[in-house]
């Protein structure tokens, strides 16, 4: 089988009142076109389509080359839409799927499951329907009393004895794709709006005698489709229990799954236990052993094996192995940590690197900074790193011992082994091995190597 999907886009998701396209909003991070991409990618279908409309131009720029892109540019329904891709497909695909870029709960295990069945079945169309007591305003299925599908009912147009039907349509289906192409121009418009609905082939084939299959879903949820905020959230709930449930499957512990909001694509490693109050996002990557809150916040932060990280923000980091940052420190972008360093009580750190068994316990700022190994950063220590125009480096030395409340006033190098006192302003370099004191500080002797 050589199967292309279409994934439909185009709508404009008035009910969103956003300026952002609706499929662009994300869910559990990811934006919602993206789910659909990644499903159909994940059937290993690399002729995808995407139909586009409303903020065509910002939902090409977040799809990149993921897709193939024709523009509908007035939405006159979902089977106006698919026939925008037949110049495209035409002769390329045998079997065409046909899905949604604001259905995120779709699992990419169904779409297998409908065109294994569409394959074996030899159908014409196959389609996913689900019972459920809540209709969402789906379209309904019409069978034959023996079961045998007559047609798809949309809710606007059904009787009253069809609105009780339970069996919906999911919008979602595999086509033999040389009927679908003859056969979608001949779709006629419904209704005062005058749509084309893809639904109306059902009834087309049905007339023909054309084999029709279907597959009923069990999961209402992986169907919800995203129309308002509301429905956003939801999505996003279902979703946050799915990639927590996997997470613990894998061996990670939560203490308290509906208070952990771990990002779709963030790895935990296995026997780390994630505290309540936590939130893992964007490319953020935690090792295996690691204790992470309780009220952390990860964003896009690779955290080695056995960190401990309690009540601190941390973004566009690195810790290596076994360090230990909070309660209630900051890590700001481009911070590197080595293995075992510590970061105490509102320790905040930028765009610095701090070497192995540094300590930094309390009340510090270190930016733009690059620390050697074994350094203690004695409490109040500030690197007054910009002069109002530019930000300026200071560097630290291996097992150098800054004295509480030292002012680095960088661009400085404190030497290896170096040492500062309590309340030093350092204006100038200190060498190795030589004390430095008072504002502005000065060096007053070399130090015995045999200290700290
Ligand atoms: C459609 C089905 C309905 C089904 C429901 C499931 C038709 C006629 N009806 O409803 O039976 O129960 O989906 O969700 O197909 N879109 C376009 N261009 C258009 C119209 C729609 O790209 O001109 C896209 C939308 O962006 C959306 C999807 O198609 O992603 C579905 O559109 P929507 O209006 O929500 O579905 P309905 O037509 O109401
Ligand atoms: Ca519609």
């Amino acid at each position: 089988m050589n199967l292309a999907a279409v994934i439909l886009a185009a709508g404009q998701g008035t009910r969103m009142k956003s300026n952002l396209p609706k499929v662009l909003h994300r869910v559990a991070g990811k934006p919602m076109v993206r789910y659909a991409l990644d499903s159909v990618c994940a059937l290993g279908i690399d002729k995808t389509v995407m139909v586009v409309g409303y903020g065509a131009e910002q939902v090409r720029a977040a799809v990149g080359d993921a897709a193939l892109f024709v523009e509908q540019v007035e939405q006159r329904g979902t089977g106006h839409a698919v026939r925008q891709a037949r110049d495209t497909l035409r002769g390329k695909a045998d079997t065409i799927l046909v899905t949604y870029a604001d259905m995120p709960l779709l699992r990419a295990e169904t779409l297998q499951r409908l065109v294994d069945l569409h394959a074996t079945a030899r159908a014409t169309i196959t389609m996913l329907t689900v019972r459920s007591d809540d209709s969402m305003g789906f379209g309904r299925i019409l069978r034959t009393q023996r079961q045998r599908v007559l047609g798809i009912i949309e809710e606007s147009d059904a009787t009253p004895a069809q609105r009780a039907i339970r069996e919906l349509n999911c919008g979602v289906y595999c086509f033999d794709a040389a009927w679908m192409w003859e056969h979608l121009p001949r779709l006629k418009p419904n209704g005062s709006k005058r749509e084309y609905y893809l639904t109306d082939l059902v009834a087309l084939a049905v007339k023909e005698r054309r084999k029709i299959e279907s597959i009923v879903l069990d999961d209402v949820t992986e169907v919800i489709g995203v129309n308002t905020r509301a429905h956003l959230a939801r999505a996003e709930k279902i979703m946050r229990a799915r990639i927590n449930d996997a997470l613990m499957e894998a061996g990670v512990t939560l203490i308290d799954p509906t208070t952990t909001y771990i990002d779709a694509g963030v790895e935990v490693g296995m026997d780390t236990v994630i505290e309540p109050n936590t939130q893992l996002k964007g490319k953020t990557r935690v090792g295996a052993n690691c204790r992470i809150g309780p009220s952390a916040l990860l964003s896009d932060a690779q955290v080695g094996d056995g960190c401990e990280v309690i009540a601190s923000v941390i973004r566009e980091s690195v810790l290596e192995e076994r360090s230990h940052v909070g309660p209630w420190a900051n890590l700001r972008p481009g911070t590197h940590l080595a293995r075992e360093v510590y970061i105490g009580t509102h320790g905040e750190v930028k765009n610095s690197f701090v070497g192995a068994g540094t300590h930094i316990g309390h009340f510090s700022y270190i930016g733009d900074a690059h620390l050697g190994a074994r350094v203690n950063i004695g409490a109040g220590t500030i690197t007054a790193n910009y002069d109002g125009k530019q930000k300026n480096r200071t560097v630290i030395g291996d097992d150098a011992f800054i004295g509480s409340d030292t002012m680095l006033i960088a661009p400085v190098t404190i030497g290896a082994r170096a040492r500062t006192g309590a309340g030093a302003v350092v204006t100038k370099d200190v060498p190795d091995d030589s004390l430095a004191v008072g504002a502005p500080a000065r060096v007053i002797r070399k130090l015995d190597k045999a200290i700290p």
